[in-house]
């Protein structure tokens, strides 16, 4: 017996159809977490999608179509299975392959260049590629975001004497990806010294800290934005709180993300108006402004001080375990919205967003963030009721699924209000087992 429940869950049925044309397509996603298996289930929910396959997707994107076992950034591979498996839209998941321009190798290649890429080229992806890029991007376009300046091994006198000048504390980033680790936080003058020396003369995040942004310290509170843009029009999907801590209470290591809540109380519609007139049309106007196509999602890492939205990052993909509550939350046909991204129509689509509360409560292995424990069996997953569990780091063993990664599943309880759905979640992540695993009990439980 195989212990994945059937796809039948009370929240399934919220499709609204009410599309006027029907276009079967296959899709193919890449990427392999929490994210992908929230779309996994969003997409085969729509009637537009005929098959869909992942690569290389987990035992829980498997549900819903065909694993193929392609890495997210060996595009002739990826290229190969579009042409084999008669793709008509791609999706990107994660951010490695657009900040390495796979929706430009397309672009390049005839036999696929009429396929489109859902996920920004690599220029438009340097929003999140390169730390340096963001910040004079918020800066040509009014964006409000921390002061900074951005130092390399060349002009480190410069950048010592920088420090000096911003208050205290001091952030750190790391220009180029460091897998979420780029970004320092520091309480003196001395302690940044030392760092900003580890990252630009010791390679301490390699290259991606070959060049480093200083800059002044946001006090606020913080969450997640997303957009979704054809590079003219734009949705604003659901706003969400992630919990980066691995601790209860907020407290110890950074975490990929240990729990999603959507909507996020404090994000009101004043707040939001704000967002929108601030940062969002600044931020989709300038790339126009300054021809950077982008077609794809737009995740705004903002900080509210004292109610006044500030940029503190963009990603050029979805949030995870961000996903898994917004997309619990949208009720519109997704591959809708996805195709009319492809063809710069989103003004023609009408977006229907949930008023419930989604609340994802992530379940991680033993040891995570630092060495985790792998290949244990999980059970109990058929006794969840009334959550979905979205599989991370998950893979099919024969009859039984077992671990493979430090964040492991996601369990998404959409329900009337907030403290129904974070209790739901939690107590369905309860109702899981496998050796060593952790969750914490607290996710969104400061909101209420
Ligand atoms: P990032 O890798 O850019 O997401 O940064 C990681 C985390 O560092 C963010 O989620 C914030 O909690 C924190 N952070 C980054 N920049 C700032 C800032 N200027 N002020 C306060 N906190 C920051
Ligand atoms: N949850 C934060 C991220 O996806 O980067």
């Amino acid at each position: 017996m195989l212990n994945i429940p059937k796809i039948d869950y009370n929240f399934d049925s919220n499709l609204h159809q009410n599309k006027n044309y029907l276009c079967k397509m296959n899709i193919l996603l890449l990427g392999s977490g929490g994210r992908e298996s929230a779309f996994a289930w969003k997409i085969t929910q729509s009637t537009n999608c005929e098959k869909l396959f992942i690569a290389p997707g987990n035992a829980g994107t498997a549900q819903y179509g065909t694993n193929i076992n392609i890495k997210v950034t060996d595009f002739m591979g990826i290229k190969q299975a579009v042409l084999n498996h008669r793709i008509d839209l791609v999706l990107v998941g994660p951010e490695e392959p657009l900040v390495k321009g796979i929706h430009d190798f397309f672009l390049a290649d005839d036999e696929i260049k009429n396929i489109p890429v859902i996920g920004p080229q690599k220029e438009g992806a340097q929003l999140e590629g390169s730390k340096d890029f963001s910040k004079q991007f918020m800066v040509r376009n009014g964006i409000p975001a921390a002061t900074s300046k951005t130092f390399t091994k060349d002009t480190l006198q410069e950048g010592y004497e920088y420090l000096a000048t911003i208050g205290l504390p001091i952030v750190l980033k790391a220009d180029g990806l460091a897998a979420g680790k780029g970004v320092l936080i520091c309480s003196s003058i001395e302690e940044a010294k030392q760092e900003l020396n580890e990252m630009l003369l010791d390679a301490k995040f390699g290259d991606a800290s070959s060049s480093v942004v200083v800059e002044q310290f946001l006090q606020g509170i913080e969450l997640s934005v997303f957009v979704l843009t054809d590079g003219t029009h734009y949705k604003i999907l659901p706003e969400a709180k992630d919990y980066k801590r691995i601790g209860e209470g907020d407290t110890g290591l950074n975490t990929g993300g240990m729990g999603s809540v959507s909507p996020v109380p404090f994000a009101d519609k004043a707040f939001m108006e704000k967002v929108e007139r601030n940062v969002i049309i600044p931020t989709v106007n300038g790339l126009k402004a300054e021809n950077i196509p982008y077609k794809g999602f737009i995740f705004i890492g903002l900080m509210n001080c004292n109610g006044e939205p500030w940029v503190i990052e963009y990603n050029c993909r979805m949030g995870d375990p961000e996903t898994e509550s917004v997309m619990t939350r949208i009720e519109s046909d997704f591959v809708d919205l996805l195709l009319a991204t492809a063809n710069g129509k989103l003004n023609q689509e009408e977006l229907i967003i949930s008023n419930k509360v989604a609340a994802t409560v992530m379940m991680v292995a033993g040891g995570y963030p630092g060495e985790y424990l792998k290949d244990k069996v999980i059970t109990g997953i058929e006794n969840v009721r009334g959550s979905k569990v979205f599989h991370a780091g998950t893979y099919q063993d024969k009859e039984e699924i077992k671990t493979s990664g430090g964040r492991v599943l996601a369990v998404t309880s959409l329900q009337p209000d907030m403290f129904t759905a974070l209790q739901q979640a939690t107590a369905d992540a309860s109702r899981i087992y496998f050796d060593g695993m952790y969750f914490r009990r607290d996710i969104g439980f400061d909101l209420l």
